[in-house]
């Protein structure tokens, strides 16, 4: 049968924009679905680097103004990837103009903006989606699984680190491309909504609502040049975040992240200890996933490590044969191939944008309670 058409609008071509194109064009090959996306049009603002992205991804048309990409009629879609601050912009822009959109983490620079995009994809009725794609790792859907089958028991702990080593040098400038992350005014805040965005959640999923935050953050380097202004400005983000929580089943939390942690790239792990298991993820080793049972015959008990690869485990039936793993590109692909089976059901793709608030809400929890050093309910 035909395939629908997914026209897919996509603003910015950087690290996201590649691995979502990257999904885009490799969905139907794997999953046999209604929709299939096509690659309409690519925005940016640099016409010859845009064209040059166009031309190696597939992309039939390009544009160098996102709003006049949003306004086309031939496209259905508007996949948002570019730093924080433009998200709430673009969005209530998709929204207004009756456009799906699939926006990229965080939702927004703060709770406030998040709600106003959340009050906008509700009015317009459009279908919506933010990519948290860590829930997307089969191991950590099988951990979901586990968990909502009970086989972990009452949870009394959840933990999780996402640690970085990037930024320790001091003569790394802030600001404009590769490094907006530095800029609060382009990322809203550091660590705590770049990656702590990503662990919260996973762990809102995994583990459910959290009550109340206490944390504490820190910039270790203090003032940094600016690459748009050429001068040596303030450095307003966090560097580093640690935060205890209590989730609403009674679990205690316990969060990290720093891109200051010395040898780690890109190390985001997480353990739930619950009374009758435990369970264990680490993103460098992506497709396994540790599971502990208590109820195990005593002389075989102990830490198992199961590597995620049967086709009766979580996304596994698509790709190749039992024992033969895949790895972080995949994440997207599943991210697509949900929101395509989302619109065929004529279901919501989770994380939505109203999902993806409770995140923003409690990263704001987080900020708050560092600065004032007192407990945080998150609202
Ligand atoms: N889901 C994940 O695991 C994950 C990983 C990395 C980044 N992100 C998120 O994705 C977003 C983009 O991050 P990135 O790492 O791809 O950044 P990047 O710097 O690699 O790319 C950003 C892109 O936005 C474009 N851009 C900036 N201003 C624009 C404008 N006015 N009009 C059109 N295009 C514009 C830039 O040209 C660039 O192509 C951020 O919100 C980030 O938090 C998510």
């Amino acid at each position: 049968m035909a395939k629908k058409p997914l026209r897919i609008g996509l603003v910015g071509y950087g690290f996201m924009g590649r691995t979502h194109s990257n999904g885009y064009r490799k969905v139907s090959n794997f999953f046999d679905l209604e929709y299939s996306p096509v690659l309409k049009a690519v925005c940016a603002r640099d016409e010859a680097k845009v064209k040059a992205f166009a031309e190696q991804w597939g992309y039939e048309s390009t544009e160098t103004d996102w709003r006049k990409l949003i306004v086309r009629d031939d496209i259905d879609a508007i996949d948002i990837c570019t730093p924080n601050n433009l998200h709430k912009e673009i969005a209530l822009a998709a929204a207004a103009a009756g456009k799906m959109i699939l926006c990229e983490k965080p939702l927004s620079m703060n709770t406030a903006e998040g709600e106003e995009m959340v009050a906008a994809v509700e009015k317009a009725g459009v279908p919506n989606t933010v990519w948290y794609n860590y829930r997307r790792v089969p191991a950590v859907t099988l951990a979901k699984q586990l968990i909502d089958s009970g086989k972990l028991g009452k949870i009394f702990h959840y933990r999780a680190n996402f640690l970085q080593d990037w930024t320790i040098s001091a003569d790394l400038p802030q600001g404009g491309a590769a490094l907006w992350r530095l800029d609060a005014a382009a990322a809203g805040s550091g660590v705590t909504g770049d990656l702590l965005a990503h662990c919260i959640d996973t762990a809102i999923w995994l583990n459910g609502s959290i009550k109340n935050v206490s944390a504490m953050t820190e910039t270790f380097i203090k003032e940094r040049k600016h690459n748009l202004t050429g001068k040596v400005e303030k450095v307003s983000i966090d560097d580093a975040c640690a935060f205890m929580c209590r989730f609403d089943n009674g679990s205690l939390g316990l969060f990290e992240s720093t891109r200051y942690a010395r040898g780690h790239k890109a190390l985001y792990t997480l353990e739930v200890n619950g009374e009758k298991a435990s369970l264990k993820w680490d993103l460098h080793d992506l497709h396994r996933l540790q599971y502990f049972d208590h109820g195990d015959e005593g002389i075989v008990r102990g830490w198992r490590s199961i590597h995620v690869t049967d086709g009766d485990q979580p996304y596994m039936d698509h790709w190749w044969v039992p024992g033969l793993q895949i790895g972080y590109e995949h994440t997207f692909i599943h991210q697509v191939a949900d929101f395509l089976q989302a619109l065929q059901d004529g279901k919501p793709c989770p994380p939505t944008f109203r999902d993806a608030l409770e995140t923003q809400k409690i990263c704001d929890a987080v900020l708050t309670s560092a600065k004032s050093g007192t407990w945080q309910n998150v609202e």
